[in-house]
């Protein structure tokens, strides 16, 4: 699993505790799912391209850099929004492309219900977020609409994942790269994630809170 990075750091340790913690508050939750968000969105681009970039501070002339390559982020709707958020804070002009998938509670088999993406070419690099990566078969149905659009240079950012959710996808497309919070141990019997965190798009959202 060499193209699983699992990203250590002591501030996703702590966040991820908080989000694990089924006690956590929904502002809390939001706030260290924003902390997971970005760090794990760091790692995943550490090897950006840049080009110079001239510019005058109020001194001198001054060789800068910026991003030369065009990333598309892709929150898998609904969760990956919370992610989208957090990251674009981080990189405010970051293109997005939309996928709505969504799991049948009793097959844990999603559904596609919406799809839009910006204009994009095979040249692109693009960053697929899902919090949670647990039978994969959300993330596959995504990596089939890139496949078919011809996109090749994808990653996967998902602050839990399970070790099936993995297999399955990194099996099925070779090049593909996954930036992971935590690898867990398995799945239970309904395909949710142990020990996991519970439903993120739930409790990100609010709609267990009455
Ligand atoms: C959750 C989660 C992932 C998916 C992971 O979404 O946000 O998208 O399940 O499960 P999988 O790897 O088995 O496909 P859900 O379908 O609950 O929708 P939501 O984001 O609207 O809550
Ligand atoms: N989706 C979630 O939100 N949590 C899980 O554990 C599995 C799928």
């Amino acid at each position: 699993m060499d193209r699983v990075t699992v990203v250590k750091h002591p501030l996703i340790e702590h966040s991820l505790t908080i989000l694990r913690d089924k006690d956590t508050a929904l502002e809390e939750f939001r706030k260290h799912s924003a902390v997971v968000s970005k760090i794990l969105f760091l790692e995943a681009t550490k090897d950006l391209s840049l080009k110079t970039k001239k510019i005058e501070t109020p001194l001198i002339e001054f060789d800068g850099s910026e991003v030369s390559e065009k990333i598309i982020l892709v929150p898998v709707l609904r969760a990956g929004l919370a992610m989208l958020f957090a990251i674009q804070e981080l990189f405010p002009t970051v293109l997005v492309g939309l996928i709505g998938l969504e799991r049948d509670e009793k097959t844990a088999i999603a559904r596609q219900y919406y799809q839009k993406f910006p204009k994009i070419t095979v040249l692109d690099k693009v960053i697929i977020v899902d919090p949670m990566l647990a039978t994969g078969g959300s993330i596959d149905d995504t990596l089939e609409v890139l496949k078919g659009k011809g996109i090749t240079n994808i990653s996967v950012i998902s602050v839990v994942s399970a070790p099936e959710g993995l297999e399955r996808v990194i099996k099925k497309y070779p090049q593909l790269r996954i930036f992971t919070a935590a690898v867990d141990e398995k799945l239970n019997d309904v395909k949710y994630i142990v020990p996991g965190l519970g439903d993120y798009g739930d409790r990100y959202f609010g709609t267990d809170v009455s």
